[in-house]
């Protein structure tokens, strides 16, 4: 069955969806069966891989995107995911392995609009999805906002493990203590719908920092976040195995260019991967690869029952 990882936390713009669409490229080179569910309404990582001319036909359509399997609930997530997502002007797969569910802007109305059924959630119904398809991948990752609102209840009440990028500054370490704090609250409101069979409550796997500056010493930042996690630890409110990771990702402008072309890093130069940001991505893929917190332990039991 595959991993199931969300990246999230409450602070925008920290580096969630470059972490996510650099390290799914990474795993899917490493010949990964790869699934990015992009659960942002604010589409992201959906326009940087179909690039926008691709992304604007489905948005068009109103149909073939996450919020369709929900309203008007016709369409099944088997068939709208898109294979081989990453394609050369001429069509040709440059990633193969590597595909996307996406989303559009009307991924928006599940905050107000849709009519939640109190007794089948929107994220029991994305949930039973993923369980149809999820023999098809090593990974899928969920791309989630800065918030633990309907979209982003998506995909953590169906991952396994959840990891928190960060930069090294105050407000990141508040936005971490905060999701955790939500997140509480989620798993008890929904603790009702957890079967056995889908396993435990998804608890914080890890932390990433991202955007580190050359010549900055983030020493002091990362002791504070691992006095945080230490406590949470303790409380149980995270996994045991929790870990700032190793692997942190510099600061690069070209990050910012690989979405202007519509392209994860490793396509965009390849020489970055042998040295640059896109070793820090490689590097980090293998690091998660070789950290599977819940192979063969019961992760999150006490996450619903902890105070
Ligand atoms: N390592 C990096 N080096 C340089 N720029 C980066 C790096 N990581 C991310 N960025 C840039 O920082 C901005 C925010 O990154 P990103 O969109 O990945 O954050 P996010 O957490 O997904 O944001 P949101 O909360 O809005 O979803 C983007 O412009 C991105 O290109
Ligand atoms: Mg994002």
């Amino acid at each position: 069955m595959a991993r199931k990882l969300a990246f999230i936390n409450y602070k925008g713009g920290v580096g969630k969806t470059s972490l996510i669409v650099n390290m799914a490229a990474c795993l899917a080179q490493r010949g990964k069966r790869v699934l990015l569910c992009d659960l942002d309404t604010q589409s992201n990582s959906s326009i940087w891989l179909l690039r926008i001319e691709r992304w604007n036909r489905i948005n068009m359509e109103k149909r073939g995107s996450i919020y369709s399997i929900l309203d008007p609930g016709e369409d099944r997530m088997k068939d709208i995911i898109i294979k081989d997502v990453v394609r050369d002007n001429q069509g040709n797969a440059q990633l193969p392995g590597l595909d996307l569910l996406p989303t559009t802007f009307n991924l928006i109305d599940i905050e107000n609009e849709y009519k939640i059924d109190p007794q089948n959630p929107h994220y029991l119904i994305f949930n039973e999805q993923i369980r149809e398809i999820e023999h098809n991948y090593d990974f899928i990752l969920y791309d989630c906002p800065p918030n633990i609102l309907n979209a982003s209840q998506l995909g953590i009440f169906s991952a396994d493990e959840l990891y928190v990028p960060a930069n090294p500054d105050a407000l990141s370490l508040i936005g971490f203590t905060l999701m955790i704090e939500k997140l509480l609250l989620f798993y008890r409101r929904s603790a009702g719908f957890r079967t056995q069979e889908m396993g435990n409550f998804a608890r914080v796997s890890g932390v990433i920092f991202n955007s580190i500056k050359a010549n900055v010493d983030i020493g002091v930042p990362k002791m504070r976040m691992q006095l945080r996690l230490n406590q949470f630890k303790k409380q149980r409110l995270v996994s045991n195995e929790a870990k700032i990771y190793n692997s942190s990702i510099r600061d690069a402008t070209i990050v910012r260019r690989a979405v202007t072309l519509g392209l994860p890093v490793c396509l965009v130069d390849s020489r970055e991967v042998s040295e640059g940001v896109g070793k820090d991505y490689s590097d980090l893929a293998e690091e998660i690869l070789n950290h599977d917190v819940n192979a063969g332990s019961s992760a999150g039991s006490s996450v619903a029952s902890a105070s």
